[in-house]
Protein backbone atom coordinates (compact mmCIF):
# COMPACT_ATOMS: atom_id res chain seq x y z
CA UNK A 1 0.00 0.00 0.00
CA UNK A 2 1.36 3.65 -0.82
CA UNK A 3 1.68 5.65 2.26
CA UNK A 4 2.78 9.28 1.58
CA UNK A 5 5.92 10.14 2.17
CA UNK A 6 4.82 12.76 4.94
CA UNK A 7 3.21 10.13 7.14
CA UNK A 8 6.71 8.81 7.54
CA UNK A 9 8.04 11.81 9.04
CA UNK A 10 6.76 12.78 12.26
CA UNK A 11 7.34 16.62 12.08
CA UNK A 12 5.36 18.75 14.26
CA UNK A 13 3.86 22.69 13.65
CA UNK A 14 6.00 23.21 16.52
CA UNK A 15 8.80 21.61 14.78
CA UNK A 16 8.20 23.76 11.84
CA UNK A 17 8.23 26.72 13.34
CA UNK A 18 11.05 26.78 15.06
CA UNK A 19 13.00 25.44 11.77
CA UNK A 20 11.43 28.45 9.98
CA UNK A 21 12.84 30.87 12.69
CA UNK A 22 16.29 29.25 12.88
CA UNK A 23 16.84 28.91 8.88
CA UNK A 24 15.69 32.51 8.30
CA UNK A 25 17.87 33.50 10.53
CA UNK A 26 20.72 31.01 10.34
CA UNK A 27 21.33 31.40 14.33
CA UNK A 28 19.93 29.04 16.96
CA UNK A 29 20.54 31.62 19.48
CA UNK A 30 18.55 34.64 17.88
CA UNK A 31 15.50 32.22 17.13
CA UNK A 32 15.67 30.56 20.71
CA UNK A 33 14.90 34.67 21.35
CA UNK A 34 12.55 35.32 19.30
CA UNK A 35 10.68 31.82 20.29
CA UNK A 36 11.26 32.12 24.09
CA UNK A 37 12.57 29.16 24.11
CA UNK A 38 16.19 27.86 25.80
CA UNK A 39 18.83 27.48 23.40
CA UNK A 40 19.13 23.76 24.30
CA UNK A 41 15.43 23.24 23.54
CA UNK A 42 15.63 24.69 19.86
CA UNK A 43 18.75 22.45 19.04
CA UNK A 44 17.06 19.54 20.47
CA UNK A 45 14.44 20.02 18.13
CA UNK A 46 16.04 20.59 15.39
CA UNK A 47 17.85 17.27 15.90
CA UNK A 48 14.56 15.62 16.53
CA UNK A 49 12.91 17.49 12.53
CA UNK A 50 16.28 15.99 11.23
CA UNK A 51 16.39 12.46 13.03
CA UNK A 52 12.50 12.48 11.36
CA UNK A 53 13.71 13.77 8.44
CA UNK A 54 16.04 11.48 7.88
CA UNK A 55 18.82 14.28 6.29
CA UNK A 56 20.50 17.09 7.83
CA UNK A 57 18.93 20.58 7.29
CA UNK A 58 22.06 22.71 8.56
CA UNK A 59 25.73 22.27 9.08
CA UNK A 60 28.22 23.98 10.53
CA UNK A 61 31.41 25.77 9.05
CA UNK A 62 33.27 27.61 11.76
CA UNK A 63 30.85 29.63 14.34
CA UNK A 64 28.23 29.83 11.04
CA UNK A 65 25.06 27.52 10.39
CA UNK A 66 23.90 27.62 6.95
CA UNK A 67 20.99 25.34 5.14
CA UNK A 68 22.30 22.07 3.21
CA UNK A 69 20.47 21.50 -0.08
CA UNK A 70 17.94 19.08 1.68
CA UNK A 71 17.31 22.25 4.18
CA UNK A 72 16.96 24.67 1.39
CA UNK A 73 14.10 22.33 0.15
CA UNK A 74 12.69 22.68 3.39
CA UNK A 75 12.70 26.13 4.41
CA UNK A 76 10.83 26.41 1.26
CA UNK A 77 7.80 24.44 2.50
CA UNK A 78 8.34 25.35 6.28
CA UNK A 79 8.06 29.04 5.31
CA UNK A 80 4.74 28.67 3.36
CA UNK A 81 3.36 26.05 5.81
CA UNK A 82 3.71 28.40 8.62
CA UNK A 83 2.44 31.52 6.60
CA UNK A 84 -0.47 29.66 6.11
CA UNK A 85 -0.64 28.48 9.53
CA UNK A 86 -0.50 31.95 10.26
CA UNK A 87 -2.97 33.31 7.66
CA UNK A 88 -5.23 30.68 9.53
CA UNK A 89 -4.82 31.95 13.22
CA UNK A 90 -5.46 35.79 11.94
CA UNK A 91 -8.50 34.53 9.70
CA UNK A 92 -10.59 32.80 13.12
CA UNK A 93 -9.15 35.74 15.24
CA UNK A 94 -11.16 38.04 12.74
CA UNK A 95 -13.90 35.42 12.74
CA UNK A 96 -14.27 35.98 15.98
CA UNK A 97 -14.97 39.75 15.92
CA UNK A 98 -17.01 39.17 12.31
CA UNK A 99 -14.38 40.68 10.41
CA UNK A 100 -14.18 38.47 8.31
CA UNK A 101 -16.31 35.28 7.46
CA UNK A 102 -18.38 33.44 4.63
CA UNK A 103 -21.98 32.58 4.57
CA UNK A 104 -23.71 29.84 2.46
CA UNK A 105 -26.81 29.80 1.88
CA UNK A 106 -29.75 27.24 -0.11
CA UNK A 107 -33.26 28.89 -0.27
CA UNK A 108 -36.44 28.23 -2.27
CA UNK A 109 -36.59 29.33 -5.59
CA UNK A 110 -39.62 32.06 -4.53
CA UNK A 111 -37.61 33.39 -1.32
CA UNK A 112 -34.96 34.73 -4.28
CA UNK A 113 -37.62 37.18 -4.80
CA UNK A 114 -36.35 38.46 -1.28
CA UNK A 115 -33.37 37.12 0.38
CA UNK A 116 -30.84 38.98 -2.14
CA UNK A 117 -32.20 42.59 -0.24
CA UNK A 118 -31.87 40.73 3.52
CA UNK A 119 -27.84 40.07 2.58
CA UNK A 120 -27.39 42.79 0.74
CA UNK A 121 -28.79 44.95 4.00
CA UNK A 122 -26.39 42.44 6.31
CA UNK A 123 -23.31 42.66 4.45
CA UNK A 124 -23.75 46.58 4.54
CA UNK A 125 -24.07 45.96 7.95
CA UNK A 126 -21.00 44.06 8.59
CA UNK A 127 -18.63 45.19 5.59
CA UNK A 128 -17.53 43.46 3.14
CA UNK A 129 -15.35 40.73 4.77
CA UNK A 130 -18.68 38.63 4.83
CA UNK A 131 -18.48 36.96 1.22
CA UNK A 132 -21.44 35.20 0.41
CA UNK A 133 -22.41 32.13 -1.47
CA UNK A 134 -26.47 31.85 -2.45
CA UNK A 135 -27.72 28.52 -3.80
CA UNK A 136 -31.39 29.12 -5.14
CA UNK A 137 -32.69 25.51 -5.61
CA UNK A 138 -35.76 23.13 -5.61
CA UNK A 139 -37.13 21.53 -2.46
CA UNK A 140 -35.78 17.92 -3.43
CA UNK A 141 -32.22 19.97 -3.25
CA UNK A 142 -32.62 22.00 -0.53
CA UNK A 143 -33.73 18.48 1.75
CA UNK A 144 -30.32 17.16 0.19
CA UNK A 145 -28.38 20.09 1.54
CA UNK A 146 -29.92 19.83 4.67
CA UNK A 147 -29.08 16.01 4.91
CA UNK A 148 -25.73 16.51 3.59
CA UNK A 149 -24.73 19.57 5.82
CA UNK A 150 -24.12 21.73 3.23
CA UNK A 151 -24.69 24.61 3.27
CA UNK A 152 -24.92 27.17 6.69
CA UNK A 153 -28.21 27.80 6.40
CA UNK A 154 -32.02 27.10 4.25
CA UNK A 155 -34.31 29.50 3.96
CA UNK A 156 -37.48 27.39 3.20
CA UNK A 157 -41.50 27.07 2.85
CA UNK A 158 -41.95 23.82 4.65
CA UNK A 159 -39.18 22.26 6.83
CA UNK A 160 -39.94 18.54 6.61
CA UNK A 161 -41.30 16.75 10.03
CA UNK A 162 -39.03 13.42 9.57
CA UNK A 163 -35.56 15.29 10.36
CA UNK A 164 -34.12 16.60 13.27
CA UNK A 165 -33.82 20.37 12.69
CA UNK A 166 -33.89 23.51 13.99
CA UNK A 167 -36.53 25.59 11.81
CA UNK A 168 -37.38 29.23 12.67
CA UNK A 169 -40.61 30.85 11.30
CA UNK A 170 -39.39 34.58 10.15
CA UNK A 171 -42.06 36.07 7.35
CA UNK A 172 -45.32 35.14 5.92
CA UNK A 173 -45.47 34.16 2.43
CA UNK A 174 -48.78 35.20 1.39
CA UNK A 175 -49.79 33.21 -2.38
CA UNK A 176 -52.72 34.48 -4.88
CA UNK A 177 -54.11 33.91 -7.72
CA UNK A 178 -53.23 35.71 -10.80
CA UNK A 179 -54.64 36.70 -14.34
CA UNK A 180 -53.65 39.31 -17.50
CA UNK A 181 -55.38 42.28 -16.81
CA UNK A 182 -58.59 42.11 -19.98
CA UNK A 183 -59.61 38.14 -17.67
CA UNK A 184 -63.19 38.30 -17.03
CA UNK A 185 -62.58 37.59 -13.24
CA UNK A 186 -60.46 41.08 -13.34
CA UNK A 187 -62.21 43.08 -10.87
CA UNK A 188 -64.58 40.53 -9.83
CA UNK A 189 -65.54 40.66 -5.79
CA UNK A 190 -65.36 37.48 -3.67
CA UNK A 191 -64.86 35.30 -6.09
CA UNK A 192 -66.00 31.46 -5.23
CA UNK A 193 -63.97 28.94 -5.87
CA UNK A 194 -66.56 26.79 -8.24
CA UNK A 195 -65.69 29.82 -10.02
CA UNK A 196 -62.64 28.94 -11.17
CA UNK A 197 -63.30 25.24 -12.15
CA UNK A 198 -63.58 26.13 -15.88
CA UNK A 199 -60.02 27.99 -15.63
CA UNK A 200 -56.57 26.67 -17.16
CA UNK A 201 -54.18 27.05 -14.76
CA UNK A 202 -49.98 26.98 -14.70
CA UNK A 203 -48.95 25.19 -12.19
CA UNK A 204 -45.11 25.17 -10.69
CA UNK A 205 -42.94 22.00 -10.79
CA UNK A 206 -43.80 19.04 -8.62
CA UNK A 207 -41.73 19.67 -5.43
CA UNK A 208 -42.26 23.17 -4.99
CA UNK A 209 -43.80 24.46 -1.90
CA UNK A 210 -46.25 26.64 -4.04
CA UNK A 211 -47.40 23.49 -5.89
CA UNK A 212 -48.27 21.83 -2.89
CA UNK A 213 -50.07 24.62 -1.24
CA UNK A 214 -52.17 24.87 -4.84
CA UNK A 215 -52.76 21.46 -5.09
CA UNK A 216 -54.21 21.33 -1.14
CA UNK A 217 -56.27 24.14 -1.87
CA UNK A 218 -57.95 22.54 -4.94
CA UNK A 219 -58.64 19.04 -3.02
CA UNK A 220 -59.92 20.87 0.04
CA UNK A 221 -62.92 22.86 -2.51
CA UNK A 222 -63.39 19.68 -4.50
CA UNK A 223 -61.63 20.82 -7.41
CA UNK A 224 -59.79 19.41 -9.96
CA UNK A 225 -57.08 21.06 -11.74
CA UNK A 226 -58.18 20.28 -15.08
CA UNK A 227 -54.65 20.01 -17.82
CA UNK A 228 -52.79 21.74 -15.39
CA UNK A 229 -49.48 23.46 -17.51
CA UNK A 230 -46.94 22.82 -15.60
CA UNK A 231 -43.86 25.19 -15.42
CA UNK A 232 -40.70 25.12 -13.71
CA UNK A 233 -40.08 28.70 -12.09
CA UNK A 234 -41.92 31.51 -11.17
CA UNK A 235 -40.93 34.22 -13.74
CA UNK A 236 -42.57 31.48 -16.09
CA UNK A 237 -45.76 31.24 -14.75
CA UNK A 238 -46.07 34.76 -14.74
CA UNK A 239 -44.67 35.12 -18.35
CA UNK A 240 -47.49 32.54 -19.56
CA UNK A 241 -50.39 33.96 -17.36
CA UNK A 242 -49.64 37.47 -18.71
CA UNK A 243 -49.53 35.67 -22.43
CA UNK A 244 -52.49 34.58 -21.66
CA UNK A 245 -52.16 31.08 -21.46
CA UNK A 246 -54.68 30.39 -18.33
CA UNK A 247 -54.61 31.64 -14.47
CA UNK A 248 -51.71 30.97 -11.99
CA UNK A 249 -50.64 30.51 -8.15
CA UNK A 250 -47.84 32.56 -6.96
CA UNK A 251 -46.30 34.27 -4.04
CA UNK A 252 -46.64 38.13 -3.68
CA UNK A 253 -42.70 38.29 -3.30
CA UNK A 254 -42.89 37.59 -6.62
CA UNK A 255 -45.68 40.20 -8.06
CA UNK A 256 -43.59 43.52 -7.33
CA UNK A 257 -42.87 44.79 -11.01
CA UNK A 258 -45.92 42.90 -12.47
CA UNK A 259 -48.10 44.80 -10.44
CA UNK A 260 -47.01 47.69 -10.07
CA UNK A 261 -46.56 47.90 -14.40
CA UNK A 262 -50.03 46.71 -14.20
CA UNK A 263 -48.99 43.37 -16.28
CA UNK A 264 -50.94 41.49 -14.11
CA UNK A 265 -53.41 41.38 -11.66
CA UNK A 266 -54.64 39.83 -8.52
CA UNK A 267 -57.71 37.93 -8.37
CA UNK A 268 -59.95 38.35 -5.27
CA UNK A 269 -60.61 34.71 -4.39
CA UNK A 270 -62.67 33.74 -1.48
CA UNK A 271 -59.88 31.80 0.96
CA UNK A 272 -57.21 34.16 -0.63
CA UNK A 273 -54.15 34.97 0.26
CA UNK A 274 -53.16 31.38 1.03
CA UNK A 275 -50.91 32.32 4.02
CA UNK A 276 -47.51 30.11 4.56
CA UNK A 277 -44.80 31.10 5.87
CA UNK A 278 -40.93 31.20 5.69
CA UNK A 279 -38.38 29.45 7.38
CA UNK A 280 -34.86 29.26 8.30
CA UNK A 281 -33.33 26.35 8.96
CA UNK A 282 -30.89 24.31 10.23
CA UNK A 283 -29.81 20.68 11.56
CA UNK A 284 -30.33 20.39 14.92
CA UNK A 285 -27.07 20.07 16.82
CA UNK A 286 -24.81 21.86 13.84
CA UNK A 287 -22.46 24.43 15.14
CA UNK A 288 -22.99 27.39 13.19
CA UNK A 289 -20.24 29.83 12.38
CA UNK A 290 -20.45 33.51 14.15
CA UNK A 291 -21.35 35.07 10.45
CA UNK A 292 -24.28 32.47 10.53
CA UNK A 293 -25.11 32.75 14.04
CA UNK A 294 -24.67 36.59 12.79
CA UNK A 295 -27.29 36.69 10.10
CA UNK A 296 -29.79 34.02 11.16
CA UNK A 297 -30.38 36.67 14.38
CA UNK A 298 -30.65 39.43 11.67
CA UNK A 299 -33.38 37.17 9.76
CA UNK A 300 -35.49 36.76 12.92
CA UNK A 301 -34.88 39.83 14.25
CA UNK A 302 -35.93 42.30 11.16
CA UNK A 303 -36.58 40.41 7.86
CA UNK A 304 -40.61 41.01 8.75
CA UNK A 305 -39.39 44.67 8.65
CA UNK A 306 -37.24 44.73 6.08
CA UNK A 307 -39.39 43.26 3.19
CA UNK A 308 -43.12 44.43 2.05
CA UNK A 309 -44.61 43.27 -0.68
CA UNK A 310 -47.37 44.90 -3.06
CA UNK A 311 -50.51 45.95 -1.07
CA UNK A 312 -53.73 44.41 -2.61
P1 LIG B 1 -41.25 27.21 -3.92
O1 LIG B 1 -41.37 28.03 -2.61
O2 LIG B 1 -42.65 27.09 -4.45
O3 LIG B 1 -40.37 28.09 -4.79
O4 LIG B 1 -40.69 25.85 -3.60
C1 LIG B 1 -41.13 27.52 -1.37
C2 LIG B 1 -42.38 27.24 -0.61
O5 LIG B 1 -43.36 28.00 -0.77
O6 LIG B 1 -42.36 26.26 0.14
Amino acid sequence: MYTPFVLHMHITFRQLKIFESVARQLSFTRASEELHLTQPAVSMQIKQLEQAVGLPLFEQVGKKIFLTDAGREFSRYATAITSQLDELDQVIDEMKGLKRGRLTIAVASTANYFVPRLLATFCQRYGDAVSVSLDVTNREQLLKSLVENRNDLVIMGQPPKDMALVAERFLENPLVVIAPPGHPLAGEKRILPDRLREETFLVREEGSGTRSAMERYFSANDLRLETPMEMSSNEAIKQGVEAGLGLGLVSLHTLAMELALERLVVLDVVKFPIMRNWYIVYRDGKRLSIVAQSFREFVLREAAQLIQWPAL
